[in-house]
Protein backbone atom coordinates (compact mmCIF):
# COMPACT_ATOMS: atom_id res chain seq x y z
CA UNK A 1 0.00 0.00 0.00
CA UNK A 2 2.50 2.22 1.12
CA UNK A 3 5.07 1.54 -1.82
CA UNK A 4 1.73 2.08 -3.96
CA UNK A 5 1.02 5.92 -2.80
CA UNK A 6 4.95 6.48 -3.19
CA UNK A 7 4.94 4.96 -6.90
CA UNK A 8 2.15 7.00 -7.63
CA UNK A 9 3.31 10.03 -6.04
CA UNK A 10 6.64 10.06 -7.39
CA UNK A 11 5.25 8.96 -11.06
CA UNK A 12 4.14 12.65 -11.64
CA UNK A 13 6.77 14.33 -9.78
CA UNK A 14 8.88 12.70 -12.50
CA UNK A 15 6.63 13.38 -15.01
CA UNK A 16 6.90 17.31 -14.49
CA UNK A 17 10.79 17.32 -14.18
CA UNK A 18 11.47 14.95 -17.07
CA UNK A 19 8.80 15.34 -20.07
CA UNK A 20 11.32 17.66 -22.16
CA UNK A 21 10.96 15.64 -25.09
CA UNK A 22 7.93 13.25 -25.44
CA UNK A 23 9.58 9.84 -26.67
CA UNK A 24 8.46 5.99 -26.23
CA UNK A 25 9.95 6.36 -22.78
CA UNK A 26 7.49 8.94 -21.86
CA UNK A 27 5.27 6.54 -19.40
CA UNK A 28 8.34 4.71 -18.08
CA UNK A 29 9.81 5.48 -14.63
CA UNK A 30 13.33 5.32 -15.56
CA UNK A 31 14.11 7.67 -18.15
CA UNK A 32 17.41 7.54 -20.46
CA UNK A 33 20.44 9.86 -19.56
CA UNK A 34 21.44 12.47 -21.91
CA UNK A 35 25.14 13.39 -22.62
CA UNK A 36 26.03 17.01 -21.26
CA UNK A 37 28.17 19.79 -22.93
CA UNK A 38 30.22 21.77 -20.10
CA UNK A 39 29.52 25.44 -20.48
CA UNK A 40 33.01 26.11 -18.52
CA UNK A 41 35.33 23.61 -20.46
CA UNK A 42 38.40 24.60 -18.33
CA UNK A 43 36.60 24.91 -15.28
CA UNK A 44 35.56 21.24 -15.84
CA UNK A 45 39.29 20.42 -16.50
CA UNK A 46 40.66 22.27 -13.80
CA UNK A 47 38.10 20.68 -11.42
CA UNK A 48 39.47 17.33 -13.36
CA UNK A 49 42.46 17.77 -12.02
CA UNK A 50 41.74 18.29 -8.55
CA UNK A 51 39.46 15.29 -8.73
CA UNK A 52 43.18 12.98 -9.62
CA UNK A 53 45.30 15.02 -7.53
CA UNK A 54 46.81 13.12 -4.79
CA UNK A 55 47.94 16.13 -3.11
CA UNK A 56 44.62 17.19 -1.44
CA UNK A 57 45.52 14.71 0.95
CA UNK A 58 47.37 14.88 3.92
CA UNK A 59 49.54 11.37 2.64
CA UNK A 60 50.20 13.00 -0.89
CA UNK A 61 49.02 9.58 -1.84
CA UNK A 62 45.37 9.45 -1.51
CA UNK A 63 42.97 11.42 -4.14
CA UNK A 64 39.59 11.13 -5.07
CA UNK A 65 40.24 8.70 -7.74
CA UNK A 66 41.66 6.51 -5.35
CA UNK A 67 37.86 5.46 -4.12
CA UNK A 68 36.05 6.88 -7.18
CA UNK A 69 38.10 5.21 -9.48
CA UNK A 70 37.05 5.85 -12.79
CA UNK A 71 38.49 3.35 -14.72
CA UNK A 72 35.99 1.01 -12.37
CA UNK A 73 32.78 2.38 -12.46
CA UNK A 74 33.68 5.23 -10.26
CA UNK A 75 34.37 3.22 -6.85
CA UNK A 76 36.40 1.60 -5.23
CA UNK A 77 35.06 -2.19 -5.46
CA UNK A 78 35.97 -3.27 -1.84
CA UNK A 79 33.31 -2.80 0.83
CA UNK A 80 34.53 -0.04 2.60
CA UNK A 81 36.81 2.47 1.71
CA UNK A 82 40.73 2.68 2.95
CA UNK A 83 41.44 5.91 4.02
CA UNK A 84 44.69 7.72 5.62
CA UNK A 85 46.95 5.55 7.27
CA UNK A 86 45.26 2.49 6.13
CA UNK A 87 42.10 3.63 7.89
CA UNK A 88 38.86 0.79 7.74
CA UNK A 89 36.16 3.42 6.45
CA UNK A 90 32.86 2.78 8.08
CA UNK A 91 30.50 2.61 4.76
CA UNK A 92 30.82 1.97 1.18
CA UNK A 93 31.98 4.53 -1.80
CA UNK A 94 29.06 4.95 -4.04
CA UNK A 95 29.97 5.46 -7.53
CA UNK A 96 30.51 9.46 -8.45
CA UNK A 97 28.77 8.64 -11.72
CA UNK A 98 25.44 10.20 -12.55
CA UNK A 99 25.70 11.65 -8.92
CA UNK A 100 25.04 14.63 -10.38
CA UNK A 101 21.04 13.53 -10.51
CA UNK A 102 20.93 12.23 -6.64
CA UNK A 103 18.30 14.73 -4.56
CA UNK A 104 21.34 15.33 -2.18
CA UNK A 105 24.79 13.38 -1.54
CA UNK A 106 26.12 10.49 0.39
CA UNK A 107 23.89 7.85 1.84
CA UNK A 108 22.13 9.71 4.55
CA UNK A 109 22.21 12.67 2.10
CA UNK A 110 24.06 15.08 5.11
CA UNK A 111 25.36 16.86 1.84
CA UNK A 112 23.06 19.07 -0.29
CA UNK A 113 25.18 19.29 -3.22
CA UNK A 114 28.28 17.94 -5.53
CA UNK A 115 30.19 21.57 -4.30
CA UNK A 116 29.50 21.24 -0.61
CA UNK A 117 29.97 17.28 -0.48
CA UNK A 118 33.43 17.83 -2.20
CA UNK A 119 35.03 19.45 0.68
CA UNK A 120 34.05 16.89 2.84
CA UNK A 121 36.40 13.97 2.20
CA UNK A 122 40.04 16.75 1.94
CA UNK A 123 39.33 17.52 5.65
CA UNK A 124 38.00 13.97 6.97
CA UNK A 125 40.15 12.31 9.23
CA UNK A 126 39.40 9.07 8.31
CA UNK A 127 39.40 9.63 4.61
CA UNK A 128 42.28 12.18 3.17
CA UNK A 129 43.22 13.79 6.39
CA UNK A 130 43.76 16.93 5.17
CA UNK A 131 42.62 20.16 6.17
CA UNK A 132 40.98 22.95 3.83
CA UNK A 133 43.85 25.31 4.69
CA UNK A 134 46.63 22.98 4.13
CA UNK A 135 45.35 21.86 0.52
CA UNK A 136 44.88 25.31 -0.56
CA UNK A 137 48.22 26.13 0.40
CA UNK A 138 49.39 23.14 -1.88
CA UNK A 139 47.50 24.09 -4.77
CA UNK A 140 48.15 27.85 -4.62
CA UNK A 141 52.45 27.47 -3.82
CA UNK A 142 52.16 26.35 -7.62
CA UNK A 143 51.79 28.31 -10.15
CA UNK A 144 50.56 26.26 -12.90
CA UNK A 145 47.66 26.01 -10.97
CA UNK A 146 46.85 29.51 -10.35
CA UNK A 147 47.41 30.22 -14.30
CA UNK A 148 44.29 27.60 -14.43
CA UNK A 149 42.10 29.16 -11.77
CA UNK A 150 42.97 32.48 -13.67
CA UNK A 151 41.59 30.51 -16.35
CA UNK A 152 38.63 28.88 -15.20
CA UNK A 153 37.71 32.07 -12.63
CA UNK A 154 38.63 35.56 -14.49
CA UNK A 155 41.59 35.71 -11.25
CA UNK A 156 44.04 33.67 -9.69
CA UNK A 157 43.08 33.70 -6.19
CA UNK A 158 42.94 29.88 -5.06
CA UNK A 159 40.46 29.17 -2.24
CA UNK A 160 37.90 25.91 -1.04
CA UNK A 161 35.04 27.21 -2.33
CA UNK A 162 36.80 27.74 -5.90
CA UNK A 163 38.19 23.98 -5.55
CA UNK A 164 34.84 22.64 -4.96
CA UNK A 165 33.06 24.33 -7.35
CA UNK A 166 35.76 23.18 -9.95
CA UNK A 167 35.64 19.70 -8.65
CA UNK A 168 31.79 19.51 -8.81
CA UNK A 169 31.60 21.20 -12.25
CA UNK A 170 33.70 17.96 -13.68
CA UNK A 171 31.78 15.78 -11.40
CA UNK A 172 28.75 17.10 -13.37
CA UNK A 173 30.19 15.93 -16.75
CA UNK A 174 30.01 12.05 -15.19
CA UNK A 175 27.05 11.01 -17.25
CA UNK A 176 26.55 7.52 -18.82
CA UNK A 177 24.40 7.76 -21.69
CA UNK A 178 24.19 5.20 -24.57
CA UNK A 179 23.66 2.13 -22.30
CA UNK A 180 21.38 -0.69 -24.10
CA UNK A 181 18.29 0.28 -21.67
CA UNK A 182 18.39 3.95 -22.87
CA UNK A 183 18.58 2.73 -26.69
CA UNK A 184 15.54 0.45 -25.74
CA UNK A 185 13.77 3.32 -23.95
CA UNK A 186 14.05 5.64 -26.61
CA UNK A 187 12.74 3.11 -29.64
CA UNK A 188 15.41 0.52 -30.41
CA UNK A 189 13.03 -1.93 -29.57
CA UNK A 190 15.80 -5.11 -30.28
CA UNK A 191 18.48 -3.55 -28.03
CA UNK A 192 17.03 -5.80 -25.24
CA UNK A 193 16.81 -9.39 -25.33
CA UNK A 194 13.67 -11.18 -24.35
CA UNK A 195 15.02 -12.17 -21.10
CA UNK A 196 16.28 -8.63 -20.27
CA UNK A 197 13.05 -7.18 -21.50
CA UNK A 198 11.32 -9.81 -18.97
CA UNK A 199 13.72 -8.79 -16.40
CA UNK A 200 12.37 -4.93 -16.84
CA UNK A 201 8.73 -5.88 -16.61
CA UNK A 202 9.33 -7.55 -13.63
CA UNK A 203 11.24 -5.34 -12.30
CA UNK A 204 8.73 -2.47 -12.57
CA UNK A 205 5.42 -5.27 -11.41
CA UNK A 206 7.51 -5.99 -8.43
CA UNK A 207 7.44 -2.63 -6.92
CA UNK A 208 11.33 -1.76 -7.86
CA UNK A 209 10.17 1.38 -9.33
CA UNK A 210 8.45 2.73 -6.50
CA UNK A 211 11.84 3.38 -5.03
CA UNK A 212 14.56 2.93 -8.23
CA UNK A 213 12.75 5.57 -10.65
CA UNK A 214 14.13 8.63 -13.06
CA UNK A 215 17.23 8.64 -15.34
CA UNK A 216 19.20 7.31 -12.46
CA UNK A 217 17.20 4.55 -11.76
CA UNK A 218 17.13 5.90 -8.19
CA UNK A 219 19.00 8.98 -6.30
CA UNK A 220 15.29 10.43 -6.23
CA UNK A 221 13.90 9.81 -2.31
CA UNK A 222 15.17 8.06 0.97
CA UNK A 223 13.59 4.77 1.96
CA UNK A 224 14.00 2.76 4.90
CA UNK A 225 16.34 0.02 4.08
CA UNK A 226 14.16 -3.37 5.80
CA UNK A 227 10.57 -2.01 5.23
CA UNK A 228 8.92 -5.54 5.56
CA UNK A 229 12.32 -7.48 7.23
CA UNK A 230 15.17 -6.74 9.37
CA UNK A 231 18.36 -6.23 6.51
CA UNK A 232 20.96 -8.04 8.88
CA UNK A 233 24.27 -6.00 9.07
CA UNK A 234 26.89 -5.70 11.17
CA UNK A 235 27.09 -2.09 10.38
CA UNK A 236 26.43 0.56 13.37
CA UNK A 237 25.79 3.12 10.57
CA UNK A 238 21.75 4.73 11.29
CA UNK A 239 21.72 6.34 7.83
CA UNK A 240 18.48 9.18 7.46
CA UNK A 241 18.26 9.37 11.23
CA UNK A 242 21.96 10.25 11.84
CA UNK A 243 21.39 13.82 9.62
CA UNK A 244 17.50 14.38 11.29
CA UNK A 245 18.10 13.02 14.79
CA UNK A 246 14.78 11.55 14.14
CA UNK A 247 14.36 7.28 15.35
CA UNK A 248 11.70 7.19 12.48
CA UNK A 249 14.51 7.90 10.17
CA UNK A 250 16.61 4.85 11.42
CA UNK A 251 18.05 2.79 8.07
CA UNK A 252 16.30 5.24 5.97
CA UNK A 253 19.12 5.28 2.87
CA UNK A 254 18.87 7.37 -0.70
CA UNK A 255 18.05 5.01 -2.91
CA UNK A 256 21.26 4.30 -4.56
CA UNK A 257 21.39 4.70 -8.55
CA UNK A 258 21.25 1.19 -10.32
CA UNK A 259 22.98 2.74 -13.36
CA UNK A 260 26.60 0.94 -14.00
CA UNK A 261 25.19 -1.39 -11.15
CA UNK A 262 27.11 -4.25 -13.08
CA UNK A 263 30.31 -2.32 -12.00
CA UNK A 264 29.75 -0.56 -8.80
CA UNK A 265 30.07 -3.85 -6.31
CA UNK A 266 30.18 -5.27 -3.44
CA UNK A 267 26.33 -3.47 -2.66
CA UNK A 268 24.32 -1.83 0.02
CA UNK A 269 25.68 0.97 2.19
CA UNK A 270 27.88 -2.12 4.07
CA UNK A 271 29.05 -3.27 0.81
CA UNK A 272 28.52 -7.06 2.07
CA UNK A 273 26.98 -8.28 -0.95
CA UNK A 274 29.08 -9.34 -3.88
CA UNK A 275 26.61 -10.63 -6.20
CA UNK A 276 23.79 -8.60 -8.03
CA UNK A 277 21.59 -12.32 -7.86
CA UNK A 278 22.06 -12.16 -3.99
CA UNK A 279 21.04 -7.73 -3.87
CA UNK A 280 18.18 -8.78 -5.81
CA UNK A 281 17.17 -11.37 -3.87
CA UNK A 282 17.96 -9.62 -0.75
CA UNK A 283 15.82 -6.22 -2.26
CA UNK A 284 12.82 -8.29 -2.63
CA UNK A 285 12.23 -10.02 0.11
CA UNK A 286 13.30 -7.27 2.61
CA UNK A 287 11.63 -4.66 0.73
CA UNK A 288 8.80 -6.07 -0.92
CA UNK A 289 8.64 -9.32 0.80
CA UNK A 290 8.80 -11.61 -2.41
CA UNK A 291 10.50 -14.89 -2.94
CA UNK A 292 11.66 -14.18 -6.39
CA UNK A 293 12.44 -17.39 -8.20
CA UNK A 294 16.11 -18.13 -9.99
CA UNK A 295 14.39 -17.48 -12.94
CA UNK A 296 13.01 -14.50 -11.75
CA UNK A 297 16.26 -13.30 -9.95
CA UNK A 298 18.42 -13.81 -13.33
CA UNK A 299 15.84 -11.82 -15.13
CA UNK A 300 16.50 -9.14 -12.70
CA UNK A 301 19.85 -8.98 -13.01
CA UNK A 302 19.90 -9.16 -16.98
CA UNK A 303 17.78 -6.11 -17.17
CA UNK A 304 20.32 -4.98 -14.64
CA UNK A 305 23.25 -5.07 -16.48
CA UNK A 306 21.57 -3.36 -19.57
CA UNK A 307 21.91 -0.21 -17.33
CA UNK A 308 25.63 -0.20 -18.00
CA UNK A 309 26.50 3.30 -20.18
CA UNK A 310 28.99 4.59 -22.00
CA UNK A 311 31.85 5.47 -19.28
CA UNK A 312 33.68 8.65 -19.49
CA UNK A 313 35.83 9.00 -21.91
CA UNK A 314 38.99 10.59 -19.51
CA UNK A 315 42.38 11.50 -20.25
CA UNK A 316 44.47 11.27 -17.59
CA UNK A 317 45.28 14.87 -16.60
CA UNK A 318 49.17 15.31 -16.06
CA UNK A 319 49.75 17.35 -12.93
CA UNK A 320 52.04 20.56 -12.36
CA UNK A 321 54.92 19.58 -10.41
CA UNK A 322 55.03 21.08 -6.45
CA UNK A 323 58.10 23.34 -6.12
CA UNK A 324 60.62 24.47 -3.19
CA UNK A 325 57.50 26.39 -1.56
CA UNK A 326 54.59 23.35 -1.67
CA UNK A 327 54.08 22.06 1.75
CA UNK A 328 55.33 18.37 1.90
CA UNK A 329 53.20 15.38 2.47
CA UNK A 330 53.35 13.30 5.45
CA UNK A 331 52.50 9.61 3.78
CA UNK A 332 53.47 8.19 7.43
C1 LIG B 1 38.99 7.29 1.28
C2 LIG B 1 38.02 7.09 0.23
C3 LIG B 1 37.37 8.31 -0.37
C4 LIG B 1 37.97 9.42 -0.90
C5 LIG B 1 39.43 9.76 -0.94
C6 LIG B 1 36.91 10.23 -1.43
N1 LIG B 1 35.70 9.62 -1.26
FE1 LIG B 1 33.92 10.26 -1.93
N2 LIG B 1 33.01 8.87 -0.84
C7 LIG B 1 33.63 7.87 -0.12
C8 LIG B 1 32.67 7.20 0.71
C9 LIG B 1 32.95 6.04 1.64
C10 LIG B 1 31.45 7.85 0.49
C11 LIG B 1 30.12 7.57 1.18
C12 LIG B 1 30.15 8.27 2.54
C13 LIG B 1 28.80 8.35 3.19
O1 LIG B 1 27.78 8.28 2.49
O2 LIG B 1 28.74 8.54 4.41
C14 LIG B 1 31.69 8.87 -0.51
C15 LIG B 1 30.72 9.68 -1.08
C16 LIG B 1 30.95 10.52 -2.15
C17 LIG B 1 29.92 11.15 -2.96
C18 LIG B 1 28.43 10.98 -2.79
C19 LIG B 1 27.85 10.03 -3.80
C20 LIG B 1 26.44 9.66 -3.46
O3 LIG B 1 25.81 8.93 -4.23
O4 LIG B 1 25.94 10.05 -2.41
C21 LIG B 1 30.55 11.91 -3.90
C22 LIG B 1 29.92 12.74 -4.97
C23 LIG B 1 31.97 11.79 -3.64
N3 LIG B 1 32.17 10.93 -2.59
C24 LIG B 1 32.95 12.48 -4.31
C25 LIG B 1 34.27 12.58 -3.83
C26 LIG B 1 35.23 13.60 -4.21
C27 LIG B 1 34.96 14.71 -5.17
C28 LIG B 1 36.38 13.30 -3.55
C29 LIG B 1 37.69 14.08 -3.57
C30 LIG B 1 37.61 15.45 -3.08
C31 LIG B 1 36.14 12.11 -2.77
N4 LIG B 1 34.85 11.72 -2.94
C32 LIG B 1 37.10 11.46 -2.03
C33 LIG B 1 34.97 7.57 -0.18
C34 LIG B 1 35.93 8.45 -0.59
C1 LIG C 1 11.20 0.71 -0.63
C2 LIG C 1 12.25 1.17 -1.51
C3 LIG C 1 12.97 0.13 -2.37
C4 LIG C 1 12.45 -0.84 -3.16
C5 LIG C 1 10.99 -1.20 -3.34
C6 LIG C 1 13.56 -1.47 -3.82
N1 LIG C 1 14.74 -0.89 -3.44
FE1 LIG C 1 16.59 -1.42 -4.05
N2 LIG C 1 17.39 -0.16 -2.69
C7 LIG C 1 16.68 0.67 -1.85
C8 LIG C 1 17.58 1.24 -0.87
C9 LIG C 1 17.21 2.23 0.22
C10 LIG C 1 18.85 0.72 -1.16
C11 LIG C 1 20.13 1.00 -0.38
C12 LIG C 1 20.19 0.01 0.77
C13 LIG C 1 21.41 0.23 1.62
O1 LIG C 1 22.46 -0.26 1.28
O2 LIG C 1 21.32 0.95 2.60
C14 LIG C 1 18.70 -0.15 -2.31
C15 LIG C 1 19.75 -0.83 -2.92
C16 LIG C 1 19.60 -1.64 -4.05
C17 LIG C 1 20.69 -2.27 -4.73
C18 LIG C 1 22.16 -2.14 -4.39
C19 LIG C 1 22.74 -0.93 -5.06
C20 LIG C 1 24.11 -0.56 -4.56
O3 LIG C 1 24.80 0.14 -5.32
O4 LIG C 1 24.51 -0.91 -3.46
C21 LIG C 1 20.16 -3.00 -5.77
C22 LIG C 1 20.90 -3.82 -6.79
C23 LIG C 1 18.73 -2.82 -5.71
N3 LIG C 1 18.44 -1.97 -4.66
C24 LIG C 1 17.82 -3.40 -6.57
C25 LIG C 1 16.46 -3.43 -6.32
C26 LIG C 1 15.53 -4.31 -7.00
C27 LIG C 1 15.89 -5.27 -8.10
C28 LIG C 1 14.29 -4.08 -6.45
C29 LIG C 1 13.01 -4.79 -6.73
C30 LIG C 1 13.06 -6.22 -6.52
C31 LIG C 1 14.47 -3.04 -5.44
N4 LIG C 1 15.80 -2.68 -5.39
C32 LIG C 1 13.45 -2.52 -4.69
C33 LIG C 1 15.33 0.91 -1.90
C34 LIG C 1 14.42 0.09 -2.54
Amino acid sequence: MMVRRLFVSLFSIGAIVTTVNVTASANEPIQPIKAVKPENPDLVELGKMLFFDPRLSKSGFISCNSCHNLSMGGTDNIPTSIGHSWQQGPINAPTVLNANMNLAQFWDGRAADLKEQAGGPIANPGEMASSHNLAIEIVSSIPQYRALFEKAFGSDKVDIDRATTAIAEFEETLVTPGSRFDKWLEGDKKALNKQELEGYKLFKSSGCTSCHNGPAAGGTIYQKFGVYHTYETESKIEGRKSVTGKDSDLHFFKVPTLRNVELTYPYFHDGAVWTLEEAVKIMGKVQLDIDFNEKEIASIVAFLKTLTGEQPDIKLPILPPSNNKTPRPEPF
